[in-house]
């Protein structure tokens, strides 16, 4: 049957995001620019989902026979035990943000750590040693692991210290190779950590809309030599990238990693490339 551009048809292919709340989700915007610049026959919806009743709604996604799934807050540690597989990536940092179909098998995954050392690769000469990662939750778990496979030595720092040192002694007991330390919060073990690093990266969520007048470092931690990475979008520049740029240092938002994810996703689910810009534009249009 013949399908004129950007007709959902009868055969239509449904992602989804499944969230709580979900109404901030970028997913919808930058998945459909995908869908609309390689033409498929597909859709991007948000669905709101309370966590308890995250069950029934992958039971859902199984009977409506949806072609792929994301997870977001706070529903990706609960994805866990619903689904028939785990990659090991998402065992291993403990968070399921995409839901694919390996043909009946139902296969939970992360994109988070991928997306993010992706988006770090696009930095040209950028050689990166040492790394000071603030924040020790869910997102703090998939970029420290990435930055650990890569090679590269990471100390969290965060404000519940034994969350870093969970984070720190599992990478060592993964990745035989690797070092990786926790820190505290405290300036000065904050300066002394950064002076030792070439990249900095804030996994908290301070500074995010609408607390913008704060940040999780004090300024004259950062110098010219680093490069400040902020994996909040919302603002696209938040106090600590202008503080970062008011000193030289090379200033990245979170809107990379979120497209890079979100590719991550793509490409599971249809084995095709989508446009980095044209979803980069679509979430930057929203912000
Ligand atoms: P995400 O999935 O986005 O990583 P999360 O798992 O809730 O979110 O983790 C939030 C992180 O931000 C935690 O490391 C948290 O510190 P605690 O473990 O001590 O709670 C950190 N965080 C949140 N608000 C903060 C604040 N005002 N100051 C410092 N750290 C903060």
């Amino acid at each position: 049957m013949d399908r004129s551009p950007g007709e959902i048809s009868g055969r239509a292919r449904v992602f989804a995001v499944f969230g709580c709340p979900v109404e901030h989700s970028r997913s919808p915007v930058m998945h459909n620019a995908a869908i609309r610049a390689l033409d498929l026959d597909a859709v991007y919806v948000p669905f709101k989902v309370e966590p308890q009743r995250l069950p029934e709604a992958i039971l859902a996604m199984r009977a409506l026979g949806m072609a792929g799934v994301n997870l977001t807050i706070p529903l990706k540690e609960i994805g866990l035990g619903l689904v028939d597989r785990l990659s090991s990536e998402a065992r291993r940092i403990g968070a399921v943000n995409t839901l694919w179909w390996d043909d009946n098998i139902l296969v939970g995954h992360s994109t988070d750590g991928e997306g993010f050392w992706r988006s770090l690769e696009a930095l040209e000469g950028n050689l990166l040693r040492k790394a000071l990662v603030l924040g020790a939750g869910g997102s703090s778990r998939a970029v420290c692991f990435a930055l650990a496979d890569h090679g590269v030595r990471v100390s969290v720092a965060n404000r519940t210290v034994e969350k870093g040192q969970k984070i720190a002694s599992e990478i060592m007991e993964a990745l035989p190779h690797a070092q990786a330390s926790a820190v505290s919060m405290e300036a000065d073990d904050l300066r002394s950590a950064a002076r030792h690093s070439d990249l900095i990266v804030n996994c908290t969520s301070v500074g995010m809309i609408p607390k913008t007048g704060e940040t999780p470092l004090p300024p004259d931690c950062i110098s010219s030599h680093h490069v400040v990475y902020d994996l909040v979008y919302n603002p696209l520049e938040t106090r600590l990238l202008r503080e970062a740029r008011d000193r030289g240092a090379r200033a990245l938002n979170g809107v990379d990693m979120l497209v890079h994810q979100g590719a991550l996703s793509f490409e599971l689910w249809t084995g095709m490339t989508p446009p980095l810009d044209i979803m980069k534009e679509a979430v930057r249009g929203t912000l």
